[in-house]
């Protein structure tokens, strides 16, 4: 119990540590944690703010709980209306090509992500690390969007 204790207090000093450099960076879309209480990605998206109809690169970075498997371990990435009940388009997929021990840092790089031209002019977007195989869910970070139009 007490090393469960210990490693949490370290992840969560990691975490800390982690978070401060971003809160330099200027972008327009903040992710927050998803309301599961699992670990949030960090999330860079280019360009940021989406624009409807074009594609964006979406770098996903952190450190997470459990070992991500190459070719088992993906990123999905959603748009969903501001209600948060009503999926845009399909989920956006991507297989991860390295495997990362669980407490070491990851990243992922989706290089072309399509953002639907019939966003919502108020959106949410997803962003989920997960096995879809083995239906894990091992991250999780969301923001809102407005629409805005190439
Ligand atoms: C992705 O973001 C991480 C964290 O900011 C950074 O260390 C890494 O170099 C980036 N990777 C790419 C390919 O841009
Ligand atoms: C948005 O457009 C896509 C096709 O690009 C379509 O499959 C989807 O159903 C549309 N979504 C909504 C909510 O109308
Ligand atoms: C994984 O794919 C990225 C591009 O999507 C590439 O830059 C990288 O070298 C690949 N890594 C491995 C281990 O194949």
């Amino acid at each position: 119990m007490k090393n469960l204790i210990f490693v949490f207090i370290l992840y969560a000093t990691l975490l800390t540590v982690n978070a401060v450099p971003h809160q330099f960076d200027k972008r327009a879309t903040t992710f927050i944690p998803c309301p599961d209480d699992l670990p949030s990605p960090n999330v860079i998206m280019t360009p940021d703010p989406l624009v409807a109809g074009q594609s964006a690169r979406f770098n996903v970075s952190g450190t997470l709980y459990n070992d991500l498997v190459a070719n088992i371990a993906d990123l999905r990435i959603r748009f969903i209306d501001s209600t948060r009940k009503t999926l845009i388009v399909n989920p956006y997929y991507q297989l991860f090509n390295e495997s990362f021990p669980r407490f070491t840092p990851f990243s992922i790089v989706a290089q072309k992500v399509d953002v639907p031209s019939n966003l919502t002019s108020k959106y949410t977007i997803e962003v989920v690390i997960e096995a879809k195989e083995l239906d894990d869910i091992y991250g999780c970070s969301m923001a809102d969007g407005k629409k805005i139009n190439s």
